[in-house]
């Protein structure tokens, strides 16, 4: 589907409340289903990645029923049971990899295949470890499908050579199974969900900044209520923040730091956010945020801070050709694993629309502020996130623009274009 994207006169106002957080959806699912009792999943995301993992775990013989449009029933007795057939995951990394982590460890075997995407995905990064612990995973060099035999896991020690939430949670779904200890060291933390949502469901789970010690527990089925995605509210962010007056709240966002680093790295480069009525919700903080048109400045995205926003990083680029001076982006070249290569998609696409930015082996520097002057046809390299970043730069671009297969949007956000909606005036 073509999406025809112009540039908007007047700016974006008004109030809206974002879905459901993807990776947090994935989680309430998995860790429902190997717990025990019944779990009420409030606001689960109709993203197409977390129905994908839905559907490998009713095929994993979990009772799910959606009692509305958003809540999810799940009952369980902890126990899943023989797949009979192969498990599809779709476009999703997380589906693929934390389900890898628990299907190795139960007394039954399992295949889990993906899309062309996902099949070209690097997954050495979770079969490693998890033969560590016992594992039997067959693949063709480390790549989807994936042959898993069940079997006897024992806890190791980790060192994660990456930070990366989808391995660290993959050896812990692993280490619940396991023999005796789990311990995992990341070099910088990557997203916590898994390790609150565990804490929450009775878990004996314990970290310490990077590290974290989890020993084989069972898990006690609780309601869980999801907090909205702030990867999602991240296009709305900078949307506000670049098109001129624009003034908007976006409620019931997730702020758990180890995502929220978009709002820190937007602030140092001036926008104007304010954060309103924190909360804690199911373990996790919660709030909206105020949004006001900014002027903005450069600035250097580096290190330690790279895990707390690495979806985001294609929408900073968008973000920083409307900052005046130079934007650099290091340490992020994991970003040629993701559903596309992110580094080269983004630049490529900015780079037709007018944009200065030069494509590093980690990252991107971009030269600001420049104008967007629009009339391109633009790819998605069907990836959701290139999608949406490319949705806002449209809306700041002279001319319009033109969105091929824009309905990848899909993928985590089926409600993005209908929630833009609500704010032009
Ligand atoms: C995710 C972790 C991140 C992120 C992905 C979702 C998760 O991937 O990019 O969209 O839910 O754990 P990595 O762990 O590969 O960095």
């Amino acid at each position: 589907m073509d999406k025809i994207v112009q540039k908007i006169s007047t700016g974006l106002k008004g109030t809206i409340t974002i879905p459901s957080d993807k990776s947090i959806s994935h989680r309430a699912v998995m860790l429902s289903s190997i717990a025990n009792g019944k779990s009420l999943i409030k606001n689960f995301s109709l993203g197409k990645d977390p129905i994908s993992t839905l559907n490998i775990f009713k095929s994993l013989g979990i009772n799910a029923e959606f009692l509305d449009s958003k809540t999810l029933e799940i009952t369980s007795n902890g126990k899943l049971t023989t797949p009979q057939q192969n498990l599809d995951c779709g476009n999703s990394g997380t589906t693929m990899r934390l389900s890898t982590g628990i299907l190795s460890a139960q007394p039954f075997n399992s295949v889990l295949f993906g899309d062309e995407s996902l099949s070209k995905r690097p997954m050495k990064r979770i079969i490693e470890p998890l033969k560590l612990m016992g594992a039997e995973i067959n693949s063709d060099n480390f790549k989807a499908p994936l042959y898993i035999k069940g079997s006897k896991l024992s806890g190791i020690n980790y060192n994660l050579p990456i930070s990366s939430a989808q391995v660290k949670s993959c050896i812990l779904l692993a280490g619940l199974f396991a023999d005796g200890k789990t311990t995992i060291h990341e070099p910088n933390q990557s997203r916590n969900h898994t390790e609150l949502m565990l804490k929450y469901l009775g878990a004996d789970i314990s970290s310490d900044f990077n590290t974290i010690e989890l020993y084989p527990s069972k898990l006690e089925a609780k309601n869980i209520e999801i907090c909205g995605d702030i990867s999602s509210a991240a296009y709305f962010i900078t949307a506000a923040l670049i098109v001129p007056n624009s003034d908007i709240i976006i409620k019931n966002v997730g702020l758990n730091p180890t995502r929220a680093g978009i709002i820190k790295v937007a602030k140092q480069m001036g926008a104007n956010i304010e954060i309103l009525n924190q909360e804690e919700i199911s373990g996790e903080l919660v709030g909206d945020i105020r949004v006001k048109y900014s002027e903005l400045k450069g600035t250097e995205i580096s290190g330690e801070i790279i895990p707390t926003l690495i979806d985001e990083i294609p929408v900073i680029a968008v973000l920083a050709t409307q900052a005046n001076g130079i934007t650099t982006i290091k340490d992020a070249a994991d970003l040629r694993n993701k559903e596309s290569d992110r580094i080269s998609a983004i630049v490529i696409e900015l780079k037709k629309l007018g944009a200065d930015i030069q494509e590093t082996q980690d990252g991107f520097i971009v030269n600001g502020k420049r104008k967007l002057q629009g009339d391109a046809e633009i790819n998605t390299y069907h990836d959701h996130r290139i999608a949406m970043s490319l949705y806002v730069a449209g809306l700041i671009s002279e001319k319009p623009i033109n969105i091929k297969e824009f309905e990848w949007v899909d993928i985590s956000f089926p409600e993005f274009e209908e929630l833009f909606q609500k704010l032009y005036c």
